[in-house]
């Protein structure tokens, strides 16, 4: 994987090489990232310089041609004659800012050399190799370590950076990138994925121009705003073509990433730590490691690198128990209940929920303390018997009965200040002495940098997970940080990053022992979606909004980073809590089940015909759920501005579903394709839609036109027929080898305004259908 031959790196995956050479000074030049090359000699690749350039500065008067501001480089330090940003600002040990980090040797070692203090990737020696360069500033004594671990099957690379200070004088880190490279420039377009509460991961495309582009977190969290992971493409690429870079953190505070383009049409690419009220002070012999940064490449588009990013997320960085299993069914009670439940009510829930399918029943938020709403007892997790008179024992022993699996919902890491915690200890929360803090969700983060705090939640929510049969855990986390201080540590610059560290302590002390326990972690929604949590918590619930038209953007843009198996996704009630909008419990079902499903609304609305739909829905996600979760996933570039297609198929090419979701209906519109890719082109297939029901009040006063009587559209006869007959949405059904249906499945026609037909689609506002491909090998075998 990784090779060294006269000065020159070469990284190899599957398909992509990463390849970087030591300068006759000692710098690191970068060569080349990209498609795979079996070349020896790589100098017809290097960026060249021929003559010296006007308004630069030699780094030595030995070679006037040599400068750094025009180079290509893999590591670059300040005050050399590089004026591009630099990856590290550090006040070093001579008091000057400036440090010239060169080579002085490396070494390759097999397997992924994990850092210590932060979460990261892992692999065996038969998955990774690992480069560490050792680069040094010699006038100050210190020391700048380079890892590289090359995966090789899932063609990704990680970068790391570790700053040891060798000198008597201390040294202050105000940032230290854990990456950075520089890339020749082909037209980018930054994709990044940007929102806030329920708008999160929408994707938003940059055209990369002369100057930096940021993208960042300073909430404290790797924040709804702006997810850690983002692509460069080059221009013109598209979902299934064209050469796109993916990168992303693992690690869950303040990220930044800066993305350069020089006037020599070079682009900068960093990312790490935020530099955002960050400080850190070095003694002698201290050291600092950064967490892991993560890059791919694909030639074959955006899907090319999300399928790279999959593997990597189910294979390195999800561990432990849940590692590529599959992930239950969950009913969770949030949405239906919000505070206010007996147990009597959740009983009735869950018994509901059992006979639909439904494999975890989840409580929510409300089942402790005085938490009657979000004004208190953040923090007092003592059951409330008024509302659970089992207690969560003998509670979640009900529940086990039942014959489902029972999950608690935490939110450990706050307090209300009208709490019982809140009134013993004030000291455990985030404020400043003599300043009036301010309140998110009329609570206050608790001071994860002081051991004590870490102590106690640590004791309170292992206490509770040992005293009743809990095998999930819902960790929510519902505001950003203000007023950020701790007594515990002298210099502030340390607190955003010591709060996370303090995090991943608390996080690897109560899970590390019980890899059972499913763990799904929550920020208001997506608030902490990213790669240090997933080391910890198999799937992460993507969003508040569970209507499924904002999910397709949600998910969608999630997806770019992430695996299905990852994704919380719920069907809820509609209209949709968070925006009001009307849409079918179908199109709710077909877009969460492309992630982790579960459901998340008052089951005894359900009607006779719904709760059939439901345990139909539940039914199928099981029967399709491995490949729902962990097969093969893509997009397709819309093929008109009111669709979205998705697919995932299975790793043997067996079995694929298809979603064709429809935003807003157009009239008399042509045909829709349903567009498919990665099946066995020489296998046949059998395509079909998946069943699902109309209800007759569907279509009001249209009815009429089709009855041989007039009724009311709102009238009771309407809502006899419709108790008593529902319709089922028009079926389709080909059979074919793999190479025709993708050349371009055409699907009928929908509704035109002109009558209706069984073979009338209808889908239209919202609508959606998901479509199973069989290969017929395997229909012979099942029957
Ligand atoms: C925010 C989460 O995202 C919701 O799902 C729910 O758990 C609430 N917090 C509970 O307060």
């Amino acid at each position: 994987m990784i090779t060294y031959t006269d000065g020159t790196f070469h990284l190899k995956t599957q398909n992509t090489s990463y390849i970087f050479r030591v300068t006759k000074f000692g710098h690191i030049e970068s060569l080349f990232y990209g498609e795979r090359l079996e070349e020896q000699n790589f100098e017809a690749l290097a960026v060249k310089q021929t003559a010296e350039i006007g308004s630069t500065v030699k780094y030595d008067e030995s070679d006037p041609m040599y400068s750094l501001d025009t180079m290509a480089l893999e590591w670059s330090g300040i005050g050399k004659g590089d004026y591009r940003h630099s990856p590290a600002e550090i006040k070093m040990p001579d008091g000057s800012f400036v440090a010239d980090f060169t080579y002085e040797g490396h070494r390759i070692t097999d397997g992924n050399l994990s850092p210590a203090s932060v979460p990261s990737s892992y692999g065996d020696t038969k998955d990774c190799q690992t480069l560490e360069i050792i680069l040094s500033d010699r006038v100050n004594l210190v020391t700048l370590l380079l890892y590289f671990t090359v995966y090789e099957k899932t063609d990704v690379i990680t970068r790391r950076t570790v700053l040891k200070n060798g000198n008597e004088n201390p040294l202050v880190i105000r940032k230290l990138m854990s990456m950075m490279t520089d890339l020749p420039d082909r037209n980018y377009t930054c994709v990044t994925f940007q929102g806030g509460w329920i708008r999160e991961t929408h994707r938003q495309d940059t055209q990369i121009r002369m100057g930096l582009y940021v993208n960042e977190s300073t909430t404290g969290a790797s924040s709804n705003r702006r997810n850690p992971g983002f692509l460069l493409a080059e221009q013109g690429a598209t979902e299934t073509q064209g050469r796109v870079y993916g990168f992303n953190l693992i690690y869950s505070g303040n990220h930044y990433s800066g993305i350069e383009l020089s006037d020599r049409g070079l682009v900068r690419v960093m990312t790490g730590i935020n530099p955002y009220c960050f400080e850190w002070p070095l003694e002698k012999d201290g050291e600092f490691e950064t967490p892991e940064a993560v890059m791919t490449f694909s030639a074959d588009g955006y899907n090319g690198t999300s399928g790279h990013f999959h593997d990597f997320v189910n294979e390195h960085i999800v561990r432990g128990d849940w590692k590529g299993k599959e992930r239950p069914v969950l009913l969770n009670t949030w949405e239906s209940n919000f505070f206010s439940f007996t147990e009597r009510k959740l009983m009735r829930l869950a018994v509901r929920a059992k006979k639909l399918g439904v494999e975890l029943f989840v409580l929510d938020d409300g089942w402790f303390g005085k938490r009657d709403n979000d004004k208190a007892g953040l923090g007092d997790y003592t059951v409330n018997r008024k509302k659970l008179r089992s207690g969560l024992q003998g509670f979640s022993r009900k529940i086990g009965r039942l014959g489902m699996r029972f999950g608690l919902w935490f939110e450990p890491e706050m307090a209300n200040p009208d709490s019982d915690l809140f009134r013993a200890h004030p000291e455990y929360a985030v404020q400043i002495p003599g300043r009036t803090p301010s309140y998110g969700r009329n609570q206050l983060v608790l001071d994860l940098c002081n051991p004590e705090v870490r102590d106690y939640i640590v004791a309170s929510v292992r206490g509770i997970l040992d005293s009743a049969d809990i095998s999930y855990v819902k960790w929510d986390m519902n505001r950003h940080m203000s007023d950020m201080y701790s007594k515990c540590i002298g210099n502030q610059g340390e607190f955003f990053h010591r709060y996370i560290l303090g995090l991943y302590n608390i996080l690897g002390r109560i899970f590390g022992d019980r890899p059972q326990i499913l763990l799904e972690s929550c920020s208001s929604g997506g608030n902490r979606f990213d790669l240090g949590m997933l080391c910890y918590s198999p799937q992460i619930w993507s969003s508040d909004d569970t209507d499924p038209v904002e999910r397709l953007e949600i998910q969608r843009g999630l997806s770019y980073l992430y695996p299905l198996s990852t994704m919380g996704a719920h069907v809820s009630w509609s209209p949709h809590q968070q925006t009001l909008r009307t849409t079918t419990l179908a199109s709710c079902f077909n877009t969460a089940s492309f992630g982790c499903l579960g459901y998340e609304l008052d089951l005894s609305f359900l009607s006779r015909f719904q709760k059939k739909e439901v345990s139909e829905q539940i039914a199928f996600y099981k029967e399709h759920r491995s490949v729902l979760q962990y097969g093969t996933f893509y997009r397709f570039d819309p093929l008109k501005a009111n669709k979205v297609h998705w697919e995932t198929v299975s790793g043997d090419r067996s079995r694929a579903i298809a979603g064709f979701f429809q935003t807003q209906v157009k009239a008399a519109e042509s045909f829709d394709f349903l567009p498919l890719t990665g099946l066995d082109l020489s296998s046949r297939y059998l395509l079909r839609t998946r069943p699902q029901p109309v209800y007759i009040n569907r279509f009001g006063h249209l009815i009429n036109f089709l009855l041989p009587f007039h009724i009311h559209p709102e009238g009771f006869l309407m809502r006899l027929i419709s108790k008593f007959y529902r319709m089922t949405d028009c079926v389709e059904e080909y059979e074919g080898y793999g190479a025709m249906f993708e050349a371009g499945l055409k699907l009928n026609n929908q509704f035109e305004g002109t009558g209706y037909n069984t073979a009338t689609r209808l889908p239209g506002d919202f609508g959606s259908n998901l479509y199973v491909l069989t290969r017929l090998e395997e229909i012979g075998k099942a029957g």
